[in-house]
């Protein structure tokens, strides 16, 4: 049966009480659920990998607990912990054959050998290196995808309660990546082990998760599906790593009604934003984020109703939609937007003076704070 994985006020600093102590988790809580695949998702040096290895017992941490079900594991060692681990370099042993290479956590618990045939035939099947194991080669005489699937199959030969992956698809061109994470979300219903996913890529967090968790410098920024985190984003960062959203910097006129009335600097254009779709508790004079996604803009050749004037950069055709890259004039420096249209605009092209528009009941108001990434 799988377990859930709770995470309370955990924090990791290290080189605590030296010169330059990192905090690289602040406070992280929150529940994984039994069976669930999970991602943690964030740029670069956000804490993914730490927590990950927290979680392995790799890492010890700071302050806090962590949780298998009602079992208290923050200090309990690593070999006790019966986790399954996946790397991005795969980490497989090249003078060993792929039969040994997933059989070594069942040699290294000692199961008898006519187990671990079974255990690791069963395994490369639900892999699909059924074939590959007959001939038994060393990892170096497969494919990178080959190599990951035996990666993956080395951490589940020994049923472990909890499957980690840390960034398993870095390593492979893109086309196999986007195969591998269906590949890898089969494999983790098939078993219903609850299974944590590390990437930075957040159309892979997207694709591959039941839920994602959202990372920024240690910090759990907001937690959901791939659904509320791209439609209710909870504040600038989230909404800006989640796929794009466009910014125009706007100040509160009115904050006293049902909505809250915004004027974007410098253009004199006024939106009535209900509270609702509000992710500050903005007051009047305030300095506040209008935020657009690409498909909640419209760009047009003629002047629209409250719009604003910009330069079409590049026109890019994506399959089922259109993207204009408009540069318009801010206070500060020019702006890029992206606008994706439903068809192409025949009057448009790159190099022309353009108006783009808002589809003013869709979009939604950020505090302009931590919106770099
Ligand atoms: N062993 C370590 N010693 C000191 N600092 C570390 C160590 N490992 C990671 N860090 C720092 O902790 C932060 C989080 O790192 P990491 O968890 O690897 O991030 P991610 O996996 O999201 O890229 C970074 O600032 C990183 O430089
Ligand atoms: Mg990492």
């Amino acid at each position: 049966m799988s377990n859930n994985v709770t995470y309370e006020n955990v924090n990791k600093i290290y080189g605590e009480g030296s010169k330059n102590p990192v905090h690289a988790l602040k406070d992280v809580s929150f529940t994984i659920n039994p069976g669930e695949l999970f991602c943690l998702l964030g740029p670069s040096g956000c804490g993914k990998t730490t927590l990950l290895r927290s979680t392995a017992g790799l890492e010890e941490i700071s302050s806090g607990k962590m949780y298998y079900g009602d079992v208290d594991i923050s200090t309990i060692p690593p070999y006790k912990r019966n986790i399954g681990m996946v790397f991005q370099s795969f980490a497989l042993y090249p003078h060993m054959s792929i039969f040994e290479n997933v059989a070594y956590g069942l040699r290294v618990r000692k199961v008898p050998n006519d187990e671990v045939k079974k255990k690791v035939t069963q395994v490369m099947e639900l892999v699909g290196l059924q074939e590959e194991l007959k001939r038994n080669p060393s990892p170096t005489a497969l494919s990178g995808g080959q190599q990951q699937r035996v990666a993956i199959a080395r951490a589940l030969v020994y049923d472990p309660d909890i499957l980690l992956l840390d960034e398993p698809l870095a390593n492979l061109d893109a086309k196999l990546r986007r195969y591998m994470r269906a590949e890898i979300r089969r494999i983790q219903k098939a078993t219903n082990i609850t299974t944590i996913f590390v990437t930075h890529d957040q159309e892979e967090a997207m694709a591959v998760g039941d839920r994602l968790a959202v990372l920024r410098k240690g910090i759990v920024e907001q937690i959901g599906t791939s659904d509320e985190l791209y439609n209710e984003p909870k504040n600038a960062f989230v909404a800006n790593f989640i796929g794009k959203m466009n910014f125009f910097e706007s100040t509160v006129i009115d904050s006293s009604k049902d909505s809250i009335d915004v004027e974007i600097k410098g253009k004199g254009i006024r939106f009535a934003i209900p509270k609702a779709k509000c992710r500050t508790q903005a007051k009047k004079g305030d300095s506040v984020l209008i935020g657009g996604r690409p498909e909640q803009l419209i760009v047009s050749a003629a002047p629209l109703n409250k719009c604003i004037e910009g330069n079409v950069h590049i026109i890019q055709h994506l399959g089922s939609f259109i993207r204009y890259e408009v540069t318009i004039d801010s206070s500060i420096s020019p702006v890029a937007l992206e606008i994706d249209m439903d068809s192409l605009q025949k009057d448009i092209h790159e190099g022309d003076r353009v108006y783009v528009g808002f589809k003013e009941d869709k979009i939604s108001l950020f505090s302009p704070e931590g919106r770099e990434l």
